[in-house]
């Protein structure tokens, strides 16, 4: 059977590995759950990269997070403000909270096939609310564009120290514009060389490691399955995801808070661009022609579903199959080259 979405009202402690967390990241409760239908589309959000965004969008895309901010002071239990989107992921992630009818199960949304439909969803919410606050339907979330050799540094938008997209919880020595390194390899040092290594290592887990669908989405989880670790995850979630949480995570904390650990990333506003590429990496690979098939029809992924809060602080449970199709949920992403395409090893 597929995935069910936690109960909020039997959410408790979050840990890390086997330590319990001193913060509480349990969602708001609410009586009632909707289904969610998608809207109509009637203009498409264009998600543009991050260091080429224009200063009108910069300015809009600082207002948003800066509202949620702001929300979050104003009442803290609005399920839109800045933590409260924050502590989704550590809900989810964290231990937080158990599969419905197996007590001791954790549910967790890392390593297996729902990696890139429940971040997809926990985006598109977080761009609505954004877009909703802007009074703006056109705004859209801006993706950090770090497959191409110009987004391989933390995007400068994130390293203004008085914005509201700062976060001070960062490697301080991989602050732009040092060249991310997404084999974490601290034995290459010349930038153009590791700008190389990065493209070989894009193309492998885009093209040529994965061997199935389940290989690059990561493997099955099912209702009742054990928590999958990081061996069970897919070629892109392991590979250039993951490092870069743990290229910019802040080893002067314990966890490496704030983007290096699942329950803290969000507080960091450059964890959702993060993502937003990492969406994309989804939308191109599904493109790209190969000897297996793309889709996985097995109904235990099509349904596996949880829950999120709309912009109308409305609590809304989705599934998998729904969020498939970028185009039906209202956004695209700016074409730019992708020149590790070319970048076969
Ligand atoms: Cu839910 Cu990049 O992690």
């Amino acid at each position: 059977d597929p995935l069910l979405p936690p109960e909020f009202t039997s959410c408790g402690i979050s840990y890390v590995g086997d330590d319990p967390l001193d913060v509480n990241c349990c969602p708001p409760i609410s009586d009632v759950i909707k289904d969610y239908k998608l809207p109509p589309v009637r203009q498409l959000r264009v998600r543009r990269a991050a260091h080429r965004l224009n200063r009108v969008n910069v300015a809009k895309y600082k207002r948003a997070v800066k509202m949620m901010r702001d929300l979050d002071v104003s009442d803290p239990t609005d399920p839109r403000g800045f933590s409260q989107q924050a502590n989704i992921h550590c809900a989810y992630c964290n231990g937080a909270h158990d599969q419905v009818g197996h007590e001791g199960l954790d549910i967790q949304v890392h390593f297996s096939w729902i990696f890139f439909p429940f971040h997809r969803w926990y985006l598109y919410f977080y761009e609505r609310i954004m877009a909703d606050l802007l009074k703006d339907p056109t705004f859209a979330l801006p993706y950090w564009n770090w497959d191409h050799p110009k987004g391989m540094q933390l995007p400068g938008i994130f390293d203004e120290e008085d914005s509201s997209l700062y976060d001070t919880n960062r490697n301080q020595d991989r602050r732009p514009p040092v060249v991310l390194n997404l084999a974490l390899n601290s034995t290459v040092t010349d930038p153009a060389q590791i700008i190389s290594n990065n493209l070989s290592l894009m193309y492998n887990e885009m093209i040529g490691t994965p061997a199935s669908a389940t290989d690059f989405m990561g493997k099955a989880y099912r209702d009742g399955d054990a928590p999958p670790t990081f061996p069970d995850g897919g070629t892109s979630e392991k590979g250039s995801h993951s490092a870069i949480h743990a290229w910019f995570g802040d080893p002067r904390n314990e966890y490496n808070e704030d983007i290096g650990n699942f329950y803290s990333a969000g507080r960091d506003p450059a964890f959702y661009s993060h993502h937003a590429n990492v969406d994309r990496m989804w939308t191109i690979w599904n493109d790209i022609p190969a000897d297996y098939p793309k889709a996985i029809t097995d109904p235990d992924y099509l349904n596996a579903s949880f829950l999120f809060y709309d912009e109308k602080k409305q609590l809304v449970r989705v599934k998998a199959a729904d969020c498939f199709n970028h185009k039906k949920m209202g956004y695209d992403y700016e074409n730019v080259d992708i020149p590790w395409l070319r970048s076969k090893p």
